[in-house]
């Protein structure tokens, strides 16, 4: 069995902090997500892992490299621009051949991994396996049918949702889905899309199981779910520190300090994190923040928050919070006057001044 990891496509929802980069690589708990879905596939067992990648895939590149950190072998497979789920199936075949395998978006975060799952897929014997969630909103997501145990109908991003069922972004195929992925037609959205091939399996008889995940899922693609899953993946966190902490310092609860990070007269109270070479000095963190690389913090309090690599907060006084914060980005505090906001913000960048 093989693994095809979708990490093409553009992060327009995540924008600005995806102009530029990609967004399977913004860190939860300070691994990319992109990471997980590789570890995720690892451990069930799969070595033979294709990824797909798209105009950021020199940065994917850069950070994978050949799987052998992981102790896989890593096929890049480039997409000219980002033409649907099913698009990515199409041009994977010289490299799926005729082999089974697990499609998983390279931004959705499955918390207790696939292991389960794709065991259950290879004793079924079925064509397809498609795994579903309950959620809030369907209508932002790809939404089954079903009667009784077998999917009826799906159907991408309803007005109107038939269920609460939303697709989950991991999906297990046998090699009938590359005719299907060629039946098809562009969708509203100008996409060949995964839902309407996996239609086509269920039309024309193949068996398609949905398996109902009850553990917690997320895709990352929007602020606040990267705030959600950041918290859930921190809490499951070992403490551990490989940085150093002065006697002024206080550490409570979960608390990770990665190599070479200083902690200096400062608090920090888990579940949190504090990446390689970061540096926190007369600060507060509080609870779900995760601070990334090369990471300065000073005189500022941050909690319930992300901070990307190479980023300042200094001398801030009111609590930053629920908030996801750049690569480079700096915010100091000016004795210039008149006494006023300057802000150099990207395209689509969002400012909340309580
Ligand atoms: O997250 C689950 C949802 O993922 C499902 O419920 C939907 O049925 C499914 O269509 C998909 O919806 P999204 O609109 O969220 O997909 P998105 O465009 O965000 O793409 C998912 C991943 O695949 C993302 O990591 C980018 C990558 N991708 C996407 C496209 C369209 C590619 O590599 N190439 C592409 O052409």
């Amino acid at each position: 069995m093989k693994a095809l990891i979708l990490a093409g496509g553009s992060g327009t929802r995540l924008r600005p902090i995806t102009h530029t980069s990609a967004k399977q690589l913004v860190p939860i708990a300070n691994k990319p997500v992109l990471f997980y879905a590789i570890e995720a596939v690892r451990d069930a067992g799969i070595t033979d892992v294709g990824i797909i990648i798209g105009e950021t895939g020199d940065e994917v590149k850069a950070a994978v490299g050949d799987g052998s950190a992981w102790g896989i072998d890593v096929t890049y497979i480039e997409q000219d621009s980002p033409r649907g789920l099913a698009h990515t199936v199409i041009i994977a075949e010289p490299f799926l051949g005729d082999d089974s395998f697990v499609m998983y978006l390279g931004d959705n975060l499955v918390k207790d991994g696939i292991t389960a799952l794709v065991d259950s897929y290879r004793q079924s014997g079925a064509n397809a396996q498609i795994l579903l969630a309950h959620v809030p909103e369907p209508q932002h997501f790809g939404v089954a049918e079903l009667k009784g145990d077998k999917v009826v109908r799906l159907v991408e991003k309803p007005k109107e949702p038939a269920s609460d069922l939303a697709l989950v972004g991991v999906y297990m195929f046998d090699k009938n889905i590359m005719d299907a992925v060629k039946a098809i037609k562009p969708s509203w959205r100008d996409e060949l899309e995964i839902t309407d091939a996996i239609q086509y399996l269920i039309d024309q008889g193949f068996q398609v199981n949905p398996h109902i995940i009850d553990g917690w899922w997320k895709d990352t693609g929007k602020i606040g779910d990267i705030l959600e899953a950041n918290r859930i993946m921190l809490d499951v966190l070992e403490p551990r520190c490989d940085g150093t902490v002065d006697e002024e310092s206080e550490l409570h609860g979960k608390v990770v300090i990665e190599e070479g990070a200083r902690v200096i007269n400062s608090v920090v109270r888990g579940p949190a994190i504090i990446g390689e070479n970061s540096v926190i000095e007369h600060a507060y963190i509080g609870p779900f923040t995760s601070i990334y690389y090369d990471v300065t913090i000073r005189n500022s309090e941050v909690e319930h928050s992300v901070v990307l690599e190479k980023s300042s907060i200094l001398d801030i006084h009111g609590r930053i919070e629920d908030s996801l914060i750049g690569q480079n980005v700096e915010i100091t505090r000016s004795n210039r006057k008149p006494k006023a906001f300057r802000l150099m913000l990207g395209d689509s960048s969002k400012v909340d001044i309580g």
